[in-house]
């Protein structure tokens, strides 16, 4: 199946992203909206993204005029009749969706193939408004098209081989790295990325975390290149919201029964960047640039001035917390909380913190600290119910002090990191025991699709399958959420002694 003519209907942030992909690989590209404003916004936004290619040397001009002279913009849909491929990038409405099919399906030659780019609708009910279900497919690119190298190439029960062969050739031919998966809600990437969004949302609103806090931990706890709470700011919150209900509605996990915040947000129209608030508050609506707001923490208050600290708990936990005290210069006296400790540190690995202060007969001056990887710039600096604001307070400035980034967080099993992590990773498990992907196409959709520094199974595999096992547990035992249950095959592949990738 040879493609040399596309057509895009939409060119909105992804059409014109989409059309930019295929006019930079030679092909021939119909661009198509439905008014003339929108038609004259695409050909801006197509415009404006050649120029900052030139600009950063990405491509001479010669070559951005070339390009664009390969893109034509139309409103007549009859335009799109001798297209071999049309990729779809609308709204994300199912019924919008339907009536461009419909429509599409009279016009384009009936071998000519139809893709959408719908992130989480059912790409088989679109296809069935067609009488061409064999050659209907999803298309899913990520935002920026013209960046981000995944595209998952969807595969209904219905569509033919030559089809998918013919899209995944293409995918090659733009330079990027096609994924073929099944007609699945939110696919591979969104599936895996909207659970831990959600979940990093619901932190955030039962007080467990601050915005900011949150997003830190994350960045440096994980090294993703954003936080949930930012990266949910910049995909748009009626964008998210309205995914996560696809979601729940095609699936019935309730991981993606959206916090309530989301919907809130959404009804007050603060919908992220795009409008210039969100979690956070940004410079003017559509700029990245974040100004202070009422929820912006002031410098953080100094507590008492502590000379010696109590330290308690055991093992390396341990070891890497003393590391962080013995360079903020305090005396530090092991497992002892006396009243000569202006602090009690406790070591949180797997206890909970407020067990260790009850037992220290003080427990306003205990708090946990818990330093996730050996000399990580991250601590996460627990407070228990009875902690005093003072006590954390002092912990997070001696952290400061030695020259670490704390993060303030309630006492949870998995803290911040941890609880969310694992379940991501729980949920990579699962999806790959399901049959659905397998753990290469997993791995290449969340670092190719999510820009994140690699993928779960990779992420596994150096962890330790038993360390993971054990982490979920604990996040598990604490909430008996059903979707936390460890996955099966993790347990199997325990027992079994071997990885995802590795033996032994
Ligand atoms: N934004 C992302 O990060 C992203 C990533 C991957 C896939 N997608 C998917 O791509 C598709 C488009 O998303 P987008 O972010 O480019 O949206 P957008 O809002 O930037 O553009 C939407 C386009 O939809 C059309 N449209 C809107 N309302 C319409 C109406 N009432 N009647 C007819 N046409 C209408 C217009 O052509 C407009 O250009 C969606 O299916 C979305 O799920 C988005």
């Amino acid at each position: 199946m040879e493609i040399t003519r596309v057509g895009v209907v939409g060119l909105g942030t992804m059409g014109a992203g989409i059309a930019e992909v295929f006019a930079a690989a030679d092909l021939d590209v119909v661009g198509v909206e439905y008014s003339q404003e929108l038609l004259d916004a695409g050909r801006e936004r197509l415009r404006r993204s050649t120029v900052r290619a030139e600009r950063r040397g990405r491509l001479s001009a010669a070559d951005g005029d070339a390009l664009l002279g390969r893109v034509s913009f139309s409103l007549a849909f009859d335009d799109l009749a001798d297209r071999d491929l049309v990729v779809e990038a609308v709204s994300e409405r199912l019924d919008l969706k339907r009536e461009i099919f419909g429509r599409l399906d009279q016009i384009v030659a009936p071998d000519g193939v139809l893709a959408t780019n719908t992130s989480s609708l059912s790409v088989t009910e679109i296809a069935a408004t067609t009488g061409r279900p064999a050659r209907v497919v999803g298309m899913h690119f990520f935002n920026p098209a013209q960046v981000q190298q995944l595209v998952e190439v969807v595969r209904t029960v219905s569509t033919d081989a030559d089809v998918v062969d013919g899209v995944v050739a293409l995918a090659r031919r733009l330079g990027k790295h096609p994924v073929v998966v099944g007609d699945r809600a939110g696919f591979i990437a969104n599936a895996l990325l909207f659970g831990y969004l959600n979940r990093a949302v619901s932190m955030y609103e039962t007080g467990h975390v601050s915005r900011e806090d949150v997003d830190t931990a994350v960045r440096l706890g994980c090294g993703y290149p954003m936080g949930p709470l930012e990266l949910l700011d910049l995909i748009g919150l009626d964008t998210a919201n309205q995914i996560l209900a696809t979601m729940y509605r095609q699936t019935g996990d309730r991981s993606y029964v959206a916090a309530p915040l989301l919907g809130r947000f959404v009804t007050a129209g603060r919908l992220g960047r795009k409008t210039g608030r969100g979690f956070y508050t940004y410079e003017a609506p559509g700029s990245g640039r974040r100004v202070d707001d009422g929820l912006t923490p002031t410098a953080r208050r100094d507590g008492h001035r502590v000379r010696r600290v109590g330290l308690l708990g055991s093992g390396d936990r341990v070891r890497a917390v003393a590391a962080v005290l013995d360079v903020a210069g305090v005396e530090v006296g092991r497992d002892h909380a006396g009243a000569d400790c202006d602090l009690v540190v406790a070591a949180a690995s797997g206890v909970r913190v407020i067990e260790l202060a009850v037992a220290a007969e003080r427990p306003a001056s205990v708090v946990g600290m818990n330093v996730p990887a050996p000399g990580a710039e991250l601590v996460e600096v627990v407070r228990t119910v009875e902690s005093d604001d003072a006590a954390v307070a002092a912990a997070a400035a001696l952290c400061t002090a030695a020259g670490r980034t704390p993060v303030v967080c309630g006492d949870r099993a998995g803290l911040v990191v941890d609880a969310l992590l694992f379940p991501y990773l729980n949920d990579a498990v699962r999806m790959v025991e399901s049959g659905y992907a397998d753990v290469d196409g997993v791995d290449a959709a969340m670092t190719l699709g999510c820009a994140l520094p690699k993928g779960p199974f990779q992420v596994l595999d150096e962890t330790g399958l038993d360390v993971a096992l054990a982490k979920q547990w604990r996040v598990y035992d604490e909430v008996r959420e059903p979707g936390l249950v460890p996955a099966p095959l993790l347990a199997e592949l325990v027992t079994a002694g071997r990885g995802f990738r590795t033996t032994g």
